[in-house]
Order: C-alpha cells, then sequence, then structure tokens
C-alpha cells in the first residue's frame, strides 16, 4: 500500500511538526557535531566517542526526556512523530556558492531557495520530471532516465555523474545551503544542461511525488547518526524506504554506500525486508562498487580514517 497522504496539508502540518521536534532535537544535539558536512576529521566522532556516548547517553537521555517529551507531545498532535535525517548547521558559504545562490541566472539550475529561516520551500515540487519539461533549457527533455541524489552534500560528485551521462537527467536534494550554491556554480562552470538542485527534506519531497517517477534514487554515505539514541535519525529505515520504493519505477534501482561498519549492516536488513524491493547481490549480500559512482567527499574521509565502505543496490519488482 502506498505510504503516501494528503500531501499538500501534510507538509504544511510537517512543517509545524518539524519546528517543534527541531527545537527537540537542538536541545538534545547542541553538541553534536558528528554529522556536520565541514566539521574536522579530530571534531568528528569517531568510534571511541560512540564508546563513550554510550556510557553517557544514559544520564543524558534522563536530563532531556523532561523536555523532549514535552516538546514531542506537542509536535505529535499536529503530526505523527516526525524526525529529520539531517542537523542544520551554519557553515561558511564560499565565494562561488555565494554567488550561485544570489545570481538569478543560477535559477535555472537551483529550483527553489531557502526563506529567511534557511529552510527551502518544496511544497510546490510534486513532479520532478515537469522540471525538464523546457528542452530550450533542458535537451533531454521530461521522459529521459531520471536520477534523484538525496543528500548530496557539496556535491562534486552528482557534478561528475550528470557529466558522465549527458543523456540521464539528475535531480539532487540537500538542505544544506552551501552545497547547493557549490553545485549550482560548477554545474554552470561545466555548462551542464542535465541537472536541477532542490532546497528542503528529501522526505517531504517523495511524499508529494508521484508512485513509479524516478528510475533511480541514490543516497551516498548518509549521516551515518552512530549514537543508539540517534538511530531513529538515519535515513534507512522501513518507512523511509517505503517512500523510496513507491517513487522508483518498477525495475528502478535504491542504490547506497556507508563507510559505518553497523550502518551498513543496519541497511542490509530492513533493505532485505522492503517488500516490492530486491537485492541486486542476493540476500544477505553487499553490491561490488559499481563503476559509475565517483568518490565521494565523506568516503574520501572514511577512508582517510581506515574505514571501509559498503555499497547496496536494489531494484524495485514489477508488479
Ligand atoms: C554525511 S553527508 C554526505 C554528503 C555526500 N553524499 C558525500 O558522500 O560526501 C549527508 C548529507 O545528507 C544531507 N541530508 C540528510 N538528510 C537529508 C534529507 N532528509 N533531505 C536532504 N538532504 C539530507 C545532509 O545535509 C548532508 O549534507
Amino acid at each position: 500500500m502506498s505510504s503516501k497522504t494528503a500531501p499538500k496539508n501534510e507538509a504544511l502540518l510537517t512543517g509545524l511538526a518539524t519546528d517543534l521536534t527541531e527545537a527537540t532535537a537542538q536541545a538534545n544535539d547542541r553538541t553534536d557535531v558528528t554529522n556536520d558536512v565541514d566539521a574536522s576529521p579530530k571534531d568528528h566522532a569517531d568510534a571511541r566517542d560512540n564508546a563513550t556516548d554510550n556510557a553517557s547517553d544514559k544520564a543524558t537521555d534522563k536530563a532531556t526526556d523532561k523536555v523532549k517529551n514535552e516538546a514531542t507531545a506537542t509536535a505529535d498532535v499536529a503530526h505523527p512523530r516526525n524526525i529529520n535525517t539531517f542537523m542544520r548547521r551554519r557553515t561558511h558559504v564560499s565565494k562561488h556558492a555565494e554567488i550561485a545562490l544570489n545570481d538569478s541566472s543560477f535559477r535555472k539550475y537551483i529550483i527553489n531557495t531557502a526563506n529567511e529561516r534557511n529552510e527551502g520551500i518544496i511544497e510546490h515540487i510534486t513532479n520532478l520530471r515537469a522540471l525538464f519539461a523546457d528542452t530550450a533549457q533542458t535537451p533531454n527533455g521530461k521522459d529521459a532516465p531520471l536520477t534523484l541524489e538525496i543528500g548530496f552534500g557539496m556535491g562534486s560528485s552528482l557534478i561528475e555523474m550528470a557529466a558522465a551521462d549527458p543523456t540521464r537527467n539528475f535531480v539532487g536534494i540537500e538542505v544544506h545551503e552551501p552545497g547547493i550554491g557549490k553545485c549550482a556554480y560548477m554545474a554552470a562552470e561545466q555548462g551542464l544542461t542535465n541537472i536541477k538542485l532542490i532546497n528542503g527534506d528529501a522526505i517531504l519531497l517523495m511524499k508529494q511525488l508521484p508512485n513509479n517517477h524516478i528510475d533511480r534514487v541514490q543516497l551516498y554515505f548518509p549521516d551515518p547518526w552512530q549514537k543508539r539514541r540517534h538511530y531513529k535519525r538515519r535515513f534507512v529505515n522501513p518507512e523511509r524506504m517505503q517512500l523510496v520504493t513507491d517513487c522508483l519505477k518498477p525495475q528502478g534501482w535504491f542504490h547506497t554506500a556507508t563507510d559505518w561498519e553497523h550502518y551498513a549492516f543496519c541497511m542490509l536488513e530492513v533493505l532485505d525486508n522492503v517488500v516490492g524491493l530486491t537485492n541486486q547481490a542476493g540476500r544477505g549480500h553487499f553490491a561490488a562498487r559499481p563503476d559509475f559512482r565517483p568518490m565521494t567527499k565523506f568516503e574520501n574521509r572514511g577512508l582517510d580514517r581506515g574505514h571501509g565502505v559498503w555499497d547496496l543496490i536494489y531494484i524495485k519488482e514489477s508488479s
């Protein structure tokens, strides 16, 4: 059964709920830099921190439970528990990113800008193919194979893929504005005509999209949320993967990769049990790294720390 219901009203309610839930999360996560795209390796929590975290979690959880319960109880009234998979962060906006975010000539890449609270307004985006309807600007047109990349970070791997496959259309969605600006700048530098960027939460977007809409969804090195109390924020969970499955066309692909071993095995467990998806490598197995996936910034960071890399590729069954 489809997981989409009354998307437009839901998006508005979700906005309210998000505000409340985010306030709660910030109370919990004030010192958490582990998921910051631009955090230094020193800042970025590693396995050693995790051991300490798990011990201190109990005390912290107790202290924050009260405020958390109050805020989430209110949020639950507006919307059944909405938990973000990202942390908004204020980081340096490079000169190139700033140009792209402010110069109207980049609007051919950036579909929506952020409002004063640094949130993309995506309620009106209900069809990704329509973004490519103007063939004077995007010659592939709306019926070309379509890839959606969730959480492209600073965007260099997305740009590399779009440049390498000019007959395919690419849509990237991010909440991190400096990354959106940087990616748009690189797209313009290369004169790409097959890429569009959306500012906002991929979960909200997918709830608004038609079923059987996208050929490939890719999610590379999603925030690992390695503390136990944050596992609920991980992008790969049964509900979110049902949304991805609904959006995919039959025979469409979902491709993800991570450098966190624990998350990799959780992903395998979740995805092997999504009805309608088939593990390309066989149940219980990771995929070989495909040639078309470029090295990403976070992959590099993980490799520098001696992490492994696990790819997972699933195909939507024809109904
Ligand atoms: C760990 S970074 C990885 C970036 C990039 N894919 C890479 O491999 O270098 C994860 C990114 O996903 C983004 N993200 C997380 N949840 C998201 C969501 N629901 N919608 C859009 N972007 C999201 C974060 O803002 C962050 O930039």
